[in-house]
């Protein structure tokens, strides 16, 4: 979205947007904005302008992810308009996320140096369950 014109409607995605809920109906559709990705060819002279205005454009539940964890959550969704919260790295390192919340649990060690392997269980779906782990 590199260089994107706040004047004019942000076409390609209100069209992709439109062909795909038209296919699978509107209500299976999600959008990923990533606007603070800074790397490659990536990145936006102004991300925090680009986030509000494709978000006010796209006008549906606004879930936000990056570095959240438990604690966070009720301030960051009563402050930021944010309608729910996503986690990556603890959902994928903790098979059982919800119910270490629950318990209020340790959680598993991230091991950075299996992310984006071609591998599909090793630092995917080989973190220890709570009762199997250490
Ligand atoms: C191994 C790995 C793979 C990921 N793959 C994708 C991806 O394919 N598409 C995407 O939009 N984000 C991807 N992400 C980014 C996550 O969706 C999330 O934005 C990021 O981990 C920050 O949230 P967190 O701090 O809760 O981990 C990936 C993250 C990790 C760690």
């Amino acid at each position: 979205m590199h260089g994107l014109n706040y004047d004019h409607n942000p076409t390609i995605l209100h069209e992709v947007v439109k062909a795909v809920a038209n296919e699978i109906g509107g209500d299976k559709v999600g959008v990923r904005l990533s606007p603070f990705v800074d790397y490659c060819d990536y990145g936006d002279s102004n991300p925090q302008a680009l986030a509000i205005y494709m978000a006010q454009f796209l006008q549906w539940y606004f879930i936000v992810a990056g570095g959240y964890d438990m604690s966070e959550v009720n301030n960051v969704v009563g402050s930021s308009g944010a309608n729910l919260v996503a986690y990556g790295r603890l959902f994928l390192t903790n098979p059982d996320l919800p119910k270490r919340f629950e318990l209020d649990s340790h959680f598993n060690k991230v091991d950075k140096n299996t992310f984006y392997t071609s591998d599909l269980v090793v630092g995917y779906t080989d973190y220890p369950f709570l009762e199997n782990a250490n």
